[in-house]
């Protein structure tokens, strides 16, 4: 450990939607562990907040640039400014990204696919394409936000679980040509985190409290995870996890577990009672 508590000091750290959700979590422990945290989103006005607030928190800071992660040109100006203001990069956090409200196949249209991989995987590709001449000078690297249901799939959700799964396995195939470099790439799994895209998803649903419930209880844990877990177990890769290149780390309070028979299920079956 650096010094006394601050897990990664001086560190610099990109983190792609970090205004809001998740990434906003990263920020936060981030910072608060002496890192220099490049805030990027399109949400200008939170992003700015958030910014404003880690500068006056610290002990490390926040610089916050406008970028679209669907724009090769505001990925690389994301990139460039960073090394211009820091002269370095130690961690990249691919996190931006978007599920579309319940779909079929059928209600998905050709473009709607085509847009979704383009944000939620394209965007990966490219920042990690750009970032890693820096990472590779530090010997850094790269985590990136991907999706339990990328393994275990879910309902009414192709094109999202496509995105997801891609991501995972494009971070095998980069930590395999990026290990001679030093350089690590891992993934995080998250089950149900709650964060804005979660409250927004449940508010166009037909009845929002029975699929807020039914994301609670979609973890043995019997409730949905916090931003605050989700940027500690970008942390400890960050920071700790130095043996560890191409795992897919699941941040899902166990969901998967038990053939996804939760707790309460398993009392009521226990044939040895
Ligand atoms: N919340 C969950 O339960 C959950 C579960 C599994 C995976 N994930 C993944 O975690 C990541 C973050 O999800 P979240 O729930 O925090 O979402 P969120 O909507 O709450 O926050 C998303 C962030 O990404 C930014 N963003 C969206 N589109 C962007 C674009 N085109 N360019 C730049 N920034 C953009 C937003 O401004 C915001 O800062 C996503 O990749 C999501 O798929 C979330």
């Amino acid at each position: 450990m650096a010094e006394a508590g601050l897990r990664y000091k001086d560190k610099v750290v990109i983190v792609t939607g970090g205004s809001k959700g998740i990434g906003e979590g990263a920020v936060r422990v981030f910072v608060r562990n002496g890192s220099k945290v490049v805030i990027c989103s399109r949400g200008e006005e939170a992003g700015k907040k958030l910014e404003a607030e880690m500068n006056t928190s610290g002990p490390g800071e926040a610089f916050f640039i406008p970028c679209d992660v669907t724009k090769e040109q505001d990925i690389r100006n994301v990139i460039d400014k960073t090394v211009e203001k820091y002269g370095r990069i130690d961690c990249l956090i691919n996190n931006a990204g978007w599920h579309p409200p319940e779909q079929t196949i059928d209600d998905t249209s050709v473009e709607d696919f085509r847009s979704l991989l383009n944000l939620n995987l394209v965007s990966y590709f490219i920042a990690s394409k750009f970032a890693l001449p820096h990472l590779r000078k530090t010997q850094g690297n790269i985590i990136n936000m991907s999706s339990l249901v990328g393994v275990i799939g879910q309902t009414h959700a192709c094109a999202y679980v496509t995105t997801k799964g891609g991501i995972t396995s494009f971070t095998r195939a980069l930590a395999v040509d990026e290990a001679k470099y030093g350089v690590r790439v891992n993934t995080i799994s998250p089950g149900n985190i709650w964060t804005p895209l979660w409250e927004g998803l449940s508010k166009v649903s037909q009845n929002p409290e029975a699929m807020v419930k039914g994301g609670e209880e979609a973890q043995l844990l019997g409730r949905m995870g916090t931003i605050e877990e989700a940027g500690q177990m970008c942390l400890f890769l960050a920071a700790e996890a130095t043996f560890s290149t191409g795992t897919d780390l699941l941040l899902s309070g166990g969901a998967e577990l038990n053939y996804g028979r939760k707790t309460r299920m398993v009392e009521k079956t226990n044939i040895y009672e």
